[in-house]
């Protein structure tokens, strides 16, 4: 029986009926042991720093942090280094993605005027110029008849994907392609993946398209001159930082993982002060508050690369887990974007909008700490989809609505706010122990006084 679940609302102890078989009894006598949980919390919270907190997150935010670059290298070697510090041995796992660089130079004129092109990701480099040609939405049978060698395609948005109507193109014999958006506006796209067969290809907006069209219509030979440099398709390796503690007696192992996520990459450009360093260096300071804690139950704190990328890092780590592994994991809380000065409210994100052990967990917690609960919704990108979808209870911690320097070079150390670090420490750092500190550690909770509590009894010598 976990102390804390004595303090949960009636409505969150009916939630708790569903876990039934996890371990959990019925909820005991109200409120009566506050005095007792208030003391349980505060030996998370006394070691809780936050200027640990801070200065990690001005460590981190110096420079962007792409996946599979040599600063998202340097900052797994960091956040290793730091976890190594507070006594964990750390592991980094490596892995592969498809990967592109954008291309620096990106030109279309069309005699003579610039056309303002957005790359495609996954276009290939190239040089071409030639004459103009419409084919429609670019399926197959719109090449029918027509003789592309040579020439540039021009095609409209819709229907099929980028991908396949540069690849058509190409097959017609295109050196290179333009769509056009079928809605107002530039459209900023994907080809899917990297393509031996693909040729340069941009996107222009729907006036532009349609005004190209109109002319080709009228029969104007129209020429166009592509460039695309600097683009590059590829292998990109990438890397997450494991940190493990085990339990702290071995006769006393439930067998059971909870996990805390969060991600240490970012999106080009954008120091990440908020996202996410301010997750990651959390992540370090719930390592380094709980490393001496007496816990029944492994904790494992990983930071993911490439989640920018399409949660890469955390799908590889869960995809890769085998079977029996997967299945201890308990519960996963994943920290991204938990302290700007400029959001809103922190709010829990499930994948399924449901109640879980995760946010029962920290919504008791929030409850015993602010009085009031966290709220819960469903949805966010982020590390915690992929545990969230092989069943695992999981939750992304966010302040919401989000701040307006969110993927932008102004997400930096002077929007983070200590107080929010502090918040979020407390209520994640206090939920994870309820879960994870011994069942029955310590005299009964009915017997305990306040004054009477040992203090610091099973503590080692603090760290840092
Ligand atoms: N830190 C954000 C998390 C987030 C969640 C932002 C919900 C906004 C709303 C995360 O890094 C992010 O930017 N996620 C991407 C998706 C991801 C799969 C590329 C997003 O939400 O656009
Ligand atoms: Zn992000």
């Amino acid at each position: 029986m976990k102390r804390f679940i004595a303090a949960l609302t009636v409505t969150a102890m009916v939630t708790f009926g569903t876990f039934g078989g996890t371990g959990f009894a019925q909820p005991v006598e109200g409120y009566k042991n506050a005095g007792y949980e208030a003391a349980f919390d505060q030996r998370v919270i006394n070691r809780i720093n936050v200027d640990y907190i801070y200065n990690n997150i001005d460590y981190l935010q110096q420079t962007p942090r792409v996946a599979a670059s040599e600063e998202e290298y340097a900052a797994v070697q960091y956040i290793k280094s730091e976890f190594e510090s507070y006594g964990y041995a750390a592991d980094v796992q490596a892995f592969e993605f498809m990967g592109f660089t954008a291309p620096h130079t990106v030109e279309l004129t069309v005699n003579g005027d610039s056309l303002s092109p957005l790359p495609f990701t996954y276009t290939p480099s190239g040089e071409v110029t030639g004459e103009l040609e419409y084919a429609g939405l670019g399926r197959v049978g719109d090449f029918d008849g027509k003789n592309l060698e040579g020439k540039i395609a021009l095609i409209q948005r819709g229907e099929i994907s980028f991908g396949d109507k540069v690849f058509n193109a190409s097959r017609a014999g295109a050196k290179g392609v333009i769509i056009f958006n079928n809605t107002a506006g530039n459209l900023n796209g994907t080809l899917g993946a990297a393509n031996d067969e693909f040729v340069p290809a941009v996107s222009i907006t729907q006036d532009r398209g349609n005004a190209l069209v109109e002319q080709l219509n009228q029969g104007e030979t129209v020429t166009a001159s592509l460039t695309v440099l600097g683009a590059e398709s590829g292998m990109r390796t990438s890397h997450n930082v494991i940190a493990s503690k085990k339990p702290t007696n071995k006769n006393k192992d439930n067998g059971k993982v909870i996990t805390v996520t969060s991600h240490h990459d970012s999106v080009p450009g954008a120091p990440g002060a908020n996202d996410n360093a301010s997750g990651t260096a959390m992540v370090l300071e719930l390592a380094r508050v709980m490393k001496n804690m007496p816990t029944d139950t492994e904790l494992r704190f990983i930071t993911f690369g490439a989640e920018e990328l399409g949660l890469i890092g955390s799908r590889h780590y869960v995809n890769t887990l085998p079977a029996d592994e997967l299945e201890r994991i308990e519960a996963n809380f994943n920290l991204d974007m938990v302290g700007s000065r400029d959001a809103g409210d922190l709010v829990m994100r499930t994948v399924n909008g449901q109640a879980n052990l995760v946010t029962d967990l920290a919504q008791a917690s929030s409850l015993r700490l602010n009085g009031e609960p966290t709220p819960f919704a469903q949805g966010g990108s982020s590390d915690h989809v992929p545990f969230g979808e092989r069943g695992i209870p999981a939750a992304l911690f966010i302040h919401s609505p989000l701040e307006p320097w969110y993927h932008t070079p102004e997400d930096t150390i002077d929007k983070i706010s200590k107080e929010k670090l502090q918040d979020v420490a407390q209520i994640v750092g206090t939920a994870v122990y309820d879960y994870a500190s011994f069942d029955n550690q310590g005299p009964k909770p009915k017997k305990q006084k306040k004054q009477d509590l040992p203090a610091d009894m099973y503590y080692e010598e603090s760290i840092r």
